[in-house]
């Protein structure tokens, strides 16, 4: 048997005998030190275990595999509730090997969308031998519904390449890639009751990203103003801003508005409000700069102006051996959003082409924004009725120039020959009634690294050799069910042998 990928974790909170302790499941691992209390899932001859999906009022995890989907208890992944087989027909099998891919690896079925579309069941998506496919699994009796949807522009061709995905209100948001050879990037929104909206083709609206992470930020049901929930989408993508000998690498971040409808006559079926920006990690002082995002994690807050975004980093000139986690503020990134300058192509001398600032005036209604009460009261009541003037500018300005600052305009932390690849963040109420992130990142060695916001200051407390064999953890998921925030404080403390008095006085024996 193949060894298994052990890459992803869960991390969970179990009540055991009164008392909170961290438990952590790995999924197909081969072996791991037993004070951990690591619960281990694997099947014989089932690989690729790459999605996770928590449902925690159902107290199960999904896993999402090559040819297979499980449902597995949340409280023990050992135990396998349901299972589903979705393999490739001979006759897609056969097309795929024709087209030039590998009959053991390409030309299989990876599942790479598991999504909850309602109570009853859940929106599948599988490579499908580089033809993706998408399904209803009906979570009654385990089983997938008929008849099978194109997964093209929901789920990738390429079972190895970024991709990423978030299912808001029963809409399928993604960004991946639209055709066979990866070529051609797309960030998409699908519908049941609208035909698909897309990006523009156009490497000014997106240049060979790589997808990290999605999500929604809803403005609240009581928004004063009547605007629109947003989506946004993180990626690393090769700069079309900056010359440069070979390609640059950028981190972006993206949004667009979940009311979009895209336009009538210009930018039909495309997004009227894709914006992007620089998401800048970067150490000044040292004109060192993080240009690689590897992974993104929104911590949610009632009010999304206190949310805040943290994201790790390291650079595209891997032998410099940093990593870093940056985080931001979502009321800054709103403001980049709704006020920022845009971004002009210029064609300078021969054929350099490069982006300027664009300083003349812009048309109204703001290109690239959501539709708001103010619109609706000059009849502009949906992304349709927008001017063309505004969406043949967004259309050829989709790059803001501004940038999204972090927090204290540079890193939270900083560490050496550590790459990270993973973030979660958990906000937890302390002994002194003050709130402290705590940072979980994952490095591609198998490490877990847990840290806490302190002071402004991030500081190490534990790092823990998960993976013994120095594989990348692929994906980190925290679960805070039934948890006390109160309680796990003090069990994080007693487990470092701090002291509530010792913790709030700066020099602690904190890691680092
Ligand atoms: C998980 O379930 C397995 C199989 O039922 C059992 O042997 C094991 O002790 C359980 N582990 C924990 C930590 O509960
Ligand atoms: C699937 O798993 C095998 C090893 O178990 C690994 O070599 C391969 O890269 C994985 N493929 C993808 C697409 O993740
Ligand atoms: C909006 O439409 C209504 C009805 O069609 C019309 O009476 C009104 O003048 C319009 N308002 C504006 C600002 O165009």
């Amino acid at each position: 048997m193949e060894t298994c990928t052990l890459s992803h974790l869960l991390l969970a909170l179990n009540l055991i005998h009164g008392c909170w302790h961290w438990t952590m499941f790995k999924i197909c691992v081969s072996c791991l030190s037993t004070e951990l209390n690591l619960v281990e899932f694997s099947e014989p001859g089932i690989f690729n275990y790459s999605t996770l999906l928590l449902s925690e009022d159902k107290d199960v995890l999904y896993v999402g595999a090559r040819e297979a989907i499980f449902e597995l208890s949340m409280t023990n992944v050992s135990i396998k509730n349901n299972k589903v087989q979705w393999k490739v027909s001979e006759n897609h099998m056969t097309m795929c090997i024709v087209k030039g891919k590998s009959k053991e690896t390409d030309c299989l079925n990876y599942i790479r969308v598991l999504q909850v579309l309602d109570d009853k069941r859940l929106y599948v998506c599988g490579t499908h031998a580089f033809q993706p496919v998408c399904h209803y699994l009906s979570l009654k009796d385990f089983s997938l519904e008929g008849p099978a949807e194109d997964g093209r522009g929901k789920c990738s061709f390429d079972p190895s390449q970024s991709f990423t995905t978030v299912m808001v209100d029963g809409e399928l948001y993604s960004g991946t890639s639209y055709n066979f050879l990866g070529s051609e990037p797309i960030i998409s929104r699908y519908s049941l009751s609208q035909s698909l909206l897309r990006t523009e083709y156009s490497t000014s609206w997106l240049n060979e990203p790589s997808f990290v992470f999605a999500d929604v930020i809803r403005e609240g049901k009581n928004s004063a103003d009547g605007e629109d929930d947003k989506i946004y989408y993180f990626f690393t993508e090769v700069s079309v801003e900056y010359e440069f000998f070979g390609k640059l690498l950028i981190p972006r971040i993206a949004r667009v508005c979940k009311g979009d409808l895209g336009g009538q006559r210009t930018l039909q079926k495309k997004w009227t409000s894709f914006l992007k920006a620089k998401l800048v990690c970067s150490m000044p002082e040292l004109n060192f700069v993080f240009n690689v995002v590897n992974d993104v994690f929104i911590l949610k807050t009632a009010d999304w102006k206190e949310t805040v975004i943290y994201g790790v980093f390291t650079s595209q000139w891997g032998n410099v051996g940093l990593s870093a986690v940056c985080a931001y503020d979502m009321l800054s990134v709103e403001n980049v959003f709704s006020k920022g300058k845009y971004m002009q192509k210029a064609t300078v001398e021969q054929s350099h082409t490069k982006w300027v600032r664009y300083n003349r005036i812009t048309p109204t209604p703001r290109p690239g924004a959501c539709i708001n009460n103010h619109n609706r009261l000059q009849n502009i009541s949906s992304s349709l009725h927008l001017p063309d003037k505004t969406l043949q500018f967004v259309k050829d300005h989709p790059l803001l120039e501004d940038p999204v600052l972090p927090i204290g305009n540079g890193p939270k932390l900083i560490t050496k020959d550590v790459s990270y690849t993973q973030i979660a963040v958990e906000r937890v109420q302390a002994l002194d009634n003050n709130l402290y992130d705590v940072i979980f990142t994952g490095t591609d060695k198998g490490i877990l690294h847990k840290s806490v916001v302190y002071d402004g200051l991030v500081h190490t407390v534990e790092e823990i050799q998960l993976l013994h064999n120095s594989e990348p953890i692929k994906t980190l998921l925290l679960s805070s069910q039934g948890v006390s925030q109160r309680e796990i404080w003090k069990e994080t403390l007693s487990h470092l042998c701090l002291t509530e008095s010792e913790f709030s006085s700066p020099v602690t024996t904190l890691k680092q």
